[in-house]
């Protein structure tokens, strides 16, 4: 596995495998690196030649009062995992590769819209400073597919639409949440969670489940179901943000137009920020049609 921690130098480099036709699949991570960001890397290497992750802890997604300082960084050890996952190329730079003028002269990427609800309204600038830096390493990686989790469901969306707004030659691919057994999502904020904490988060998963669970059996009062599901939130010990039932396409409300819905949550713990969702056909004839191998 070789590793670059200077932007100029991994783009000649990649240039190199493009030139003997190899195809190029790029998984960009914050590091502390765990099974869920090893599923993107593992399908990664199903879609192309090369896999190229980069590790970088992006300032600009910080709010002022969020975990930046104490964000995990565990260089070494991602290292040994993404060497042992086959992969060829690591980009590791510095927040002054990425931003050489510092963040603030940065030109920033705005998606309206998507990108300034549910998590958009409660961390400002969050998405901008994330699709600004996948867009810089977008640039300097080129790939042909770039692979994201759909535990940030919100955040794959935005992607989604930057790439389609921007005419970026870039197939965007999706992977499933990987969790633990009792149901919580992966993710490198867990580590953060004291032992009582860790004990009460499942909760979250399960009651996105229960609210799944009541749409399909007929319940259609979503605004009641919201809002027992912050009242279930905030009875085991959370803090909820939101818990909403959008169009899984729109992130808007859900309309007699929607074909897939989308339960998502945000909730702290102490001072740990948990995310999670989960998704509901509203086709089950096309669901069949697919278990049953139709198209
Ligand atoms: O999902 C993440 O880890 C980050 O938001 C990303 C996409 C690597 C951008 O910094």
């Amino acid at each position: 596995m070789r590793t670059y921690n200077n932007s100029a130098q991994i783009h000649t480099a990649l240039a190199g495998f493009r030139h003997n036709g190899q195809s190029i699949a790029f998984v960009p991570t914050m590091g502390n690196l765990h099974e869920g960001h090893l599923d993107l890397v593992r399908k990664a290497r199903q879609l192309c030649d090369v896999v190229v992750v980069s590790i970088f802890v992006n300032p600009l997604q910080f709010g002022p009062n969020e975990d930046l300082d104490a964000y995990p960084r565990t260089l070494a050890a991602d290292k040994e995992k993404l060497f042992s996952e086959g992969v060829q190329v690591l980009y590791a730079p510095s927040v002054e590769d990425i931003y050489p003028q510092g963040t603030h002269a940065q030109t920033l990427v705005h998606v309206p819209e998507l990108g300034e609800t549910l998590c958009g309204s409660s961390r400002p600038g969050h998405f901008d400073g994330v699709t600004t830096v996948v867009s810089k390493l977008f640039n300097i990686v080129q790939p042909d597919v770039a692979v994201f989790g759909e535990k940030d469901f919100q955040q794959l969306s935005i992607v989604r639409k930057m790439v389609k707004d921007l005419c970026l030659p870039i197939r965007i691919v999706g992977v499933a949440t990987a969790r633990d057994a009792d149901g919580l999502a992966k993710s490198s904020r867990n580590g953060y969670l004291s032992f009582d904490q860790r004990r009460i988060a499942p909760v979250l998963n399960q009651t996105l489940n229960c609210c799944r669970e009541a749409i399909a059996c007929g319940f259609d009062n979503f605004l009641q179901l919201e809002s027992h599901a912050r009242m279930k939130l905030l009875q085991a010990g959370f803090d909820p943000d939101y818990f909403a039932i959008r169009d899984a396409r729109t992130l808007r409300a859900v309309t007699e137009d929607t074909e897939e819905i989308a339960i998502l949550a945000a909730a702290r713990l102490g001072t740990t920020r948990l995310i999670d969702n989960v998704k509901l056909s509203l086709n089950p004839v096309s669901d069949w049609g697919m278990l049953a191998g139709g198209h």
